[in-house]
């Protein structure tokens, strides 16, 4: 898999992708023919009303969802047949994801939570230790290594699930909402972070967001509507998202 992430110059190639959740009676379209292109080291915002797919299309790319219809590459893999675990390797080695809902384990430290990944890659103590101590500091969180999650505020918990998703720095990061926790410097902060992380490796960067600010660091925004994406003018979204 190594060799063909290095090799594509092409973070996300996704034709025609349509997803439906089922309902008692009929399934609801939520992506519809959708299709996304992104490079290496492109950050792409998408923005659109609540429930519009943001974080279904996020699911799909991330491989938490497995693809019901059209055809997905992530960093020149194709996620068309790959089994559950396949997607999930994809994954733990290649993508930060920040989950809307931050989806930290309650019953591991803060420290231990941000360095699963590396702990899922085999990276032993002493180095996991040395990696986390920067990013700690980098993310307002020094010194709360110890602490559990129930301990923590809400813009703790984003900052903790977003130290997590880049520890490993990974080649592709999927941004749910991240700094839709945080007061406006630490939200500052946070996307600073997350733009140096992406230009020092090259990385790839979706950010969901309702911010125009938030969306202004991007290279572009695409907008979701009617399952689909299309490209838009953060000039146009006149002044604040109203959603
Ligand atoms: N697992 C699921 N099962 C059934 N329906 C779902 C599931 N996940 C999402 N949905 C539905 O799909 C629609 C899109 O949800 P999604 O979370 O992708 O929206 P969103 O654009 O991220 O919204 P928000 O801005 O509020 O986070 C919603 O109507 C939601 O109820
Ligand atoms: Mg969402």
């Amino acid at each position: 898999m190594n060799q063909y992430i290095e090799q594509s110059n092409i973070a996300v190639d996704a034709k025609n992708v349509s997803h439906a959740y089922n309902r008692a009676t009929q399934a609801r379209n939520i992506v519809t023919d959708l299709n996304l292109h992104i490079e290496k080291g492109e950050t792409v915002a998408v923005v659109g009303r609540s429930g519009s797919g943001k974080s279904t299309l996020l699911n799909i790319i991330g491989g938490l969802e497995p693809l019901q219809q059209g055809e997905v590459h992530v960093l020149g893999k194709s996620l068309n047949g790959l089994t559950d675990s396949q997607r999930t390797a994809l994954r733990r080695d290649h993508i930060g994801f920040i989950y809307q809902a931050f989806n930290l384990i309650p019953t591991l430290s803060v420290a231990d939570n941000i360095t699963l990944p590396l702990a899922l890659k085999g990276v032993n103590t002493a180095q996991r230790q040395q990696t986390l101590e920067p990013l700690l500091e980098a993310v307002g969180l020094d010194g709360r290594g110890d602490d559990y999650p129930d301990v923590l505020s809400g813009g703790e918990q984003q900052r903790v699930a977003i130290a997590r998703a880049l520890i490993h720095k990974p080649a592709l990061v999927l941004a749910d909402e991240p700094t839709g926790n945080l007061d406006a410097q630490s939200g500052r902060q946070i996307l600073s972070l997350l733009e140096n992380l992406v230009s020092e490796h090259n990385s790839s960067l979706i950010l969901v967001t309702h911010s125009l600010e938030v969306a202004g660091i991007a290279d572009r925004t695409m907008i979701m509507t009617n399952g689909s994406l299309e490209p838009a003018q953060v000039s146009h979204l006149n002044g604040t998202l109203a959603w």
